[in-house]
């Protein structure tokens, strides 16, 4: 993506076998414009997906929810405020900041287990993978024990870029009729959770959320919530060991939140490619875009494009002063609904990381570090470090 954007321009028509036309937006202000612009929107516009009308993608299959579920991703205008307003009388900042010594105990749990090793450890698979999904849990009010685990385990099937299209399909199913007895279960013993609050959530005209919506809600905020937070921090551990006077200087100033937003900014973990669709012709750039064709925002373009962060937009490096916020989380009506938790969690699990292993560094070079092969979202898909 960002190569598209140096080379090609911000804005790419391609062309997928089969005739679709898409086009790649890559630069900070064309995908800013993308993502504000009320006639573009996410709708539900999916014909352009050839492989779920000619039977390749079969109707069980998870990532048919993804893309063409009835959850607020996938929504918009009306639908989509009507989801994000009760949600947000449930998910709200004092929840949030709520979390932070249950995170922190979670965090410190984590890093207890590792007290002991001397070798190579996979920092992903002992740290970064674990804790965002016992946040999420913590969140929902899933008690500690088999049930964690298993969420655990079906999240990280259904995240998996390997797991067979028969393994997300049982997986998916499975997690979908847990989801919905366990909504089911809170009606009889609420908790002081988010599960309990959506249950209680009701708008003043009586508007209340439905037990499917509030099933979907749920699989979204860990599928959206789970991978995402994962890759962020281990991008951000490689970038503060690939830079010592960066890591320096962030335990100096104790700078773990300005850590986390350049992070967010010049290695986030979603790469793209969120689709959008303009329900008129749109001037995007020197293009213009006919009504109807799919537009893939990449936003690794935007944090590292020199028209908006200038010629070292893709160094690391805490001490910027930016006039432009990044669109690490998004903007405009789909702007990320955890990044508060996304920020929360990462900051401590990075500021607990360090301080208590400021020497830690990878145990391979950086350029031998192997990748999420996907185009969502991209992080290590092992990290070895020495403690
Ligand atoms: C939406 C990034 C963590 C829940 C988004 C979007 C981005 C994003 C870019 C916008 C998608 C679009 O416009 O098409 C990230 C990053 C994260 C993170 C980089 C971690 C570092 C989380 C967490 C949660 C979450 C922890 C839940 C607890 C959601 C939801 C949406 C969303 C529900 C959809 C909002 C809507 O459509 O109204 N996220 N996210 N995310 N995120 Fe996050």
């Amino acid at each position: 993506l960002r190569r598209i954007r140096d080379e090609s321009g911000p804005v790419l028509p391609i062309e997928f076998p089969g005739e679709v036309k898409a086009w790649v937006v890559t630069s900070y202000e064309t995908v800013n414009s993308v993502l504000t612009n009320d006639d573009i929107l996410y709708r539900k516009n999916i014909a352009h997906f050839t492989a779920l009308h000619d039977g390749t993608i079969p109707d069980d299959w998870p990532i048919r929810q993804l893309i063409g579920g009835d959850h607020l991703l996938v929504l918009d205008g009306a639908e989509h405020r009507r989801l994000r307003s009760l949600i947000n009388r449930a998910f709200t900042p004092g929840r949030v900041a709520g979390l932070a010594p249950r995170i922190q105990e979670m965090t410190d749990e984590l890093l207890d287990r590792l007290a002991d090793e001397t070798g190579v450890v996979d920092l992903v698979k002992a740290f970064t993978e674990p804790l965002p999904v016992a946040v999420i849990c913590e969140l929902f009010g899933v008690p500690e024990g088999v049930e964690r685990n298993q969420i655990r385990e079906w999240s990280n099937v259904l995240l998996s870029h390997t797991a067979t299209p028969e393994e997300a399909t049982e997986t998916g199913a499975a997690l979908v009729g847990y989801l919905a007895a366990f909504i089911e279960r809170k009606r009889g013993a609420p908790g002081d959770d988010l599960t309990t609050g959506l249950i209680r959530a009701q708008e003043d005209d009586g508007d209340r959320l439905s037990d499917d919506e509030m099933m979907w809600i749920l699989w979204l905020v860990l599928i959206a919530g789970h991978e995402t937070t994962v890759h962020l921090i281990a991008n951000a551990v490689i970038a503060l060991c690939s830079d010592r006077a960066q890591l320096a200087l962030a335990q100096e100033r104790d700078a773990w939140a300005q850590v986390v937003e350049e992070a967010l900014r010049s290695r986030n973990s979603v790469v793209g490619v969120l689709f959008r669709y303009p329900q008129q012709d749109v001037r995007l750039g020197e293009a213009t875009i006919p009504a109807g064709e799919p537009i893939m925002i990449g936003i690794a373009g935007t944090g590292t494009d020199p028209a908006t962060y200038g010629e070292h937009a893709g160094r690391f490096d805490i001490t910027r002063e930016d006039q432009e916020p990044h669109l690490g989380f998004g903007r405009g009506p789909h702007f990320c609904l955890g990044a508060p938790l996304a920020r929360l969690e990462c900051r401590i699990a990075l500021a607990t990381l360090f301080g208590r292993y400021p020497e830690l560094e990878l145990a391979i070079k950086e350029d031998e570090i192997g990748y999420t092969s996907s185009f969502i979202t991209e992080g290590p898909l092992a990290l070895p470090v020495v403690l």
